[in-house]
Formats: structure tokens, sequence, C-alpha cells
């Protein structure tokens, strides 16, 4: 692994009425790297990565640090230029992907807007695209779903449309905010092991966010324990699971019944 793709300099961020609640944090994510960011709710997961793709919510903002992709500031960039990469180059999978899809617009015609929104292709191409990605997430009747409306599909059907809608943009970094909680294990697995074919497939980074420290275990190469706002531990998941250094990663892994012995 040669390089960084993005690296995070002494982040401090903070909601109006809730004080800093990441301080000085400091991370970087390698080149086809898959991070594992674990840690008990509140610790301050989803507003890393709300922060590093500039969608924190109301409230919130950083206050300090820089956080540098591709060589550049992008904690700096103006709406505008933000509009360029987001959904592009970095995108993000929400923590119910599903509900971000319009419920009266048919899956069809919100991905392929979606697609050229980002990508100069003709309507034919993105239709390919869109129902070849739809394919690829283990959707197989992607014609039957291209002209069905939400309300016409499960809720782990929604799930991975949304997923493939991030996917099929190829996007150099995914932030992943536990993408995976609201399925059942099987469509779990198959998630994550597309989303890993994606590292192999296109170089992607990928960031992604679990309180399961079994899945971060399966996917990431590197692991980091968030608690309370800081990274309180971090290494090779190889490291993390054979010498937990501090308690609460110790308290984290006890909990998993599928990691017991190791
Ligand atoms: N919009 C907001 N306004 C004020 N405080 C917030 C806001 N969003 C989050 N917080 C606070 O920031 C801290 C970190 O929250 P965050 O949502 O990042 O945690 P998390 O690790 O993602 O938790 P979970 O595992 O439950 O998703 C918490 O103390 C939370 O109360
Ligand atoms: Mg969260």
């Amino acid at each position: 692994m040669t390089g960084k793709l993005i690296e995070i300099k002494c982040l401090t961020v903070r909601y109006k009425d809730e004080g800093n609640v990441i301080e000085n944090l400091n991370m970087h994510v390698g080149y086809k790297e898959i991070i594992g960011i674990v840690g008990e709710s509140g610790s301050g997961k989803t507003t890393l990565i709300r922060a590093i793709i500039n969608l924190l919510s109301s409230g919130g903002e950083i206050v300090s640090g820089e956080i540098i992709f591709k060589g550049e500031d992008i904690s700096k960039y103006s709406k505008e230029r933000w509009r360029t990469i987001r959904g592009n180059e970095i995108c993000m999978i929400f923590q119910n992907p599903g509900s971000y899809l319009n419920p009266i617009k048919r899956i069809g015609s919100q991905f392929v807007e979606s697609i050229r929104s980002h990508i100069d292709i003709s309507r034919n191409e993105a239709i390919e695209k869109a129902e070849e990605t739809l394919r690829r997430m283990g959707l197989c009747d992607s014609f039957r779903i291209m002209k069905s409306y939400p309300f016409q599909l499960s809720g782990g059907m929604k799930q991975r449309i949304a997923i493939a809608m991030a996917l099929a943009m190829e996007p150099k970094l995914i932030l992943a905010d536990e993408p995976t909680s609201a399925l059942d294990v099987i469509t779990q697995v198959q998630i994550i092991k597309e989303l890993m074919k994606l590292r192999n497939n296109f170089n992607t980074s990928i960031i992604i966010v679990t309180h399961n420290i079994g899945c971060a275990a399966y996917m990431a190469d590197r692991i980091m324990v968030m608690n309370n706002g800081e990274i309180i531990e971090s290494d090779y998941k190889e490291n993390i699971i054979a010498k937990p250094q501090m308690d609460y990663t110790k308290k984290l892994l006890d909990s998993i019944p599928e990691l017991e012995g190791h």
C-alpha cells in the first residue's frame, strides 16, 4: 500500500449546542485501503464521516483541521466545488440508504438521473449501466426493478438499490455508515462482498462505520476504535484482534460471539 488517498489532520468538529464532539483527530486512508471504524453509539463515527464529505447535520461545523484529498484541503471547498466531487469521487452510503430514494419516481428514472448528473453519457447507456450495477448487487430482476416505484419493493431491495446508485459512479472513496445493519445476514454478506470487489476491481478506498467489530474484522485492513470523539486505538486488524490494547476494544471483541476464541 503506497501513498495516502485521504489524510485528516487535527480535525475538530462541533455542534452548536453540544460543543466539540471530535477533537484533534488524525487519520489517513491509503489507496485501495479499507478502514473499519467501530465504537459505541454516540462516539462520533457518523460525525466524522459526515465531516469528511461536508454534509454535517444542522448545527455541525468543522472548527479546525485539514482534510487532504488528492493533495487538496477539501474541508475548505466551496459548495460549488463540492458538487464536482461529492457522489462522484467521494460518495456516502447512509445508515438507511433506502430512505433516500424518491418515493414518487420509478427506480429507473431516478437511477438514470443520478448517473447522468455525474457522468456525461446517453440515456440508454445510463440505463444499461444502472441495470448492470443492480445485477452486480444481486438484484437479478433488474428490468422489473427499474420499472418499479420504491413502495413496490422490500426494504432490503431498496437498500441494495441505493447502494448500487452510489457504486455505479465508481468513486475513489466510499464512506459507508452502517450500510448493512438493517439487512438480513445473507444480504449483508452479499453487500460486503460487493464492496470488497469494488476495491479490487476499481481501486476504491473505503471507510466503513459499523457497530459490529466482526464485520470490520472481515472487511477491513485496519480497524480504528472510536470513543468519545477520539480514535483510541488503530492498527492492522490482525493486531487489534490478537492483541487489543485498550479495555474498551477488548470489551467490543468480547461482545461478538463469532470472534470468541480469537
Ligand atoms: N445534529 C446534531 N446536533 C447536536 N449534537 C449532535 C448532532 N448529531 C450528533 N450529535 C452528537 O454528537 C455526538 C456523536 O454523534 P454521532 O452521531 O456522530 O455518533 P455515532 O458514533 O455515529 O453513533 P451511532 O453509533 O449511534 O450512530 C453525540 O454526542 C451526539 O449526541
Ligand atoms: Mg452513527
